[in-house]
């Protein structure tokens, strides 16, 4: 196992509301386990005799908390296979090669008023910042939005929790008044508010695009990808791989990484959906075509990354530096 990777055993595994499972992971040879910030996610290697995949899941357990780590997953028979993985292979006493933790989404632990905003699974990632944020004896509100009551998960976690007067409930099947309504339930923007926004995709566009929309500022809107529905049009174009001295052509519905693999030349995915970062390649000359939610504006204009996974070209050629 390689540097920062952990070998972690299912403790306990709790069937949550809403096809939702809740997982307890320890060190399998009872070790202490590194500590996470709130917002951060591990990266689960997801391998049996089928299947062969890394996916990352936010932690949703108190970040005071050493002995064991807490994720939940939800079942979606429309994913790319990773929840299915988890919810066959993660049975109570067997372990995974897991890295991380590592932080894509971090707290702004002096803001004067946090606001965090879980749709469904977004919840997870929220529970960590709730408790981190009561620890600190921060002004914060939680906005969690399910489908309806009765598919809730952690229910029974915040309804007991010290902060439980924190969290607002919005069920899509309730009364309009009873639904999340940004116009009602965002703070005014100042450079002292935050948001966190973390859930199906449909859900962070509106949040993000009516948060901005009425003047928060892009930086304090913060916002976590679980996946992303990634824009796969455009035609071919070439990539240098400058270091390996290897040139390749990215044909319509190919990936510069998958492209690569085949010509010798390895670049380490993860997601393989423009949301986890672990692609990320430097640009020695060429203009990406972003395609990921990974990277910043900032990073983005500046043109000398690219998620290889997902991005594409805008120029003829790209050369990296692989
Ligand atoms: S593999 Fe996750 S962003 Fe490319």
């Amino acid at each position: 196992m390689g540097k920062n990777t952990l070998k972690l055993k299912v403790a306990d595994r709790i069937e949550e509301p809403g096809n939702i499972l809740r997982l307890r992971l320890v060190e399998a040879s009872g070790a202490s386990l590194p500590a996470f910030e709130a917002g951060a996610h591990l990266d689960l290697h997801l391998k049996d005799g089928t299947t062969d995949l890394w996916r990352q899941y936010s932690l949703c357990s108190d970040p005071a908390t050493s002995n064991a780590y807490e994720i939940g997953v939800l079942l979606d028979p429309k994913s790319r296979g990773g929840s299915i993985a988890v919810h066959r292979l993660a049975q109570v006493g067997s372990t995974f090669e897991v890295e991380g933790p590592r932080n894509h989404f971090p707290l702004e632990e002096k803001a004067e008023v946090s606001v965090l905003l879980g749709g469904g699974i977004g919840i997870t990632p929220m529970l960590a910042m709730a408790q981190r944020l009561h620890a600190l004896n921060r002004n914060f509100v939680l906005h969690y939005c399910t489908r309806s009551d009765s598919v809730t998960a952690f229910k029974d976690l915040i309804q007991t929790a010290p902060w439980a007067d924190k969290v607002v409930f919005h069920f899509d099947d309730q009364a309009a008044e009873q639904r999340l309504d940004l116009v009602r339930d965002l703070p005014k923007p100042s450079p002292g508010t935050h948001l966190y926004v973390c859930g199906p995709q449909g859900f962070m566009d509106w949040v993000i695009d009516t948060a901005e929309g009425s003047g928060h500022a892009k930086a304090n809107v913060h916002r976590e990808y679980f996946s992303a529905d990634v824009d796969q049009s455009g035609g071919g174009f070439e990539v240098v791989a400058k270091r390996s001295g290897v040139t390749v052509r990215v044909e319509a519905g190919n990936t510069i990484a998958k492209a690569l693999a085949a010509a010798g030349v390895k670049i380490e995915v993860k997601c393989e959906e423009g949301v986890c970062g672990t692609c990320v390649t430097d640009v020695l000359e060429g203009i990406p075509d972003h395609r990921d939610k990974f990277l910043t504006d900032e990073e983005r204009e500046e043109c000398t990354m690219i998620c290889a996974c997902c991005s594409r070209a805008a120029t003829s050629t790209l050369v990296l530096d692989v």
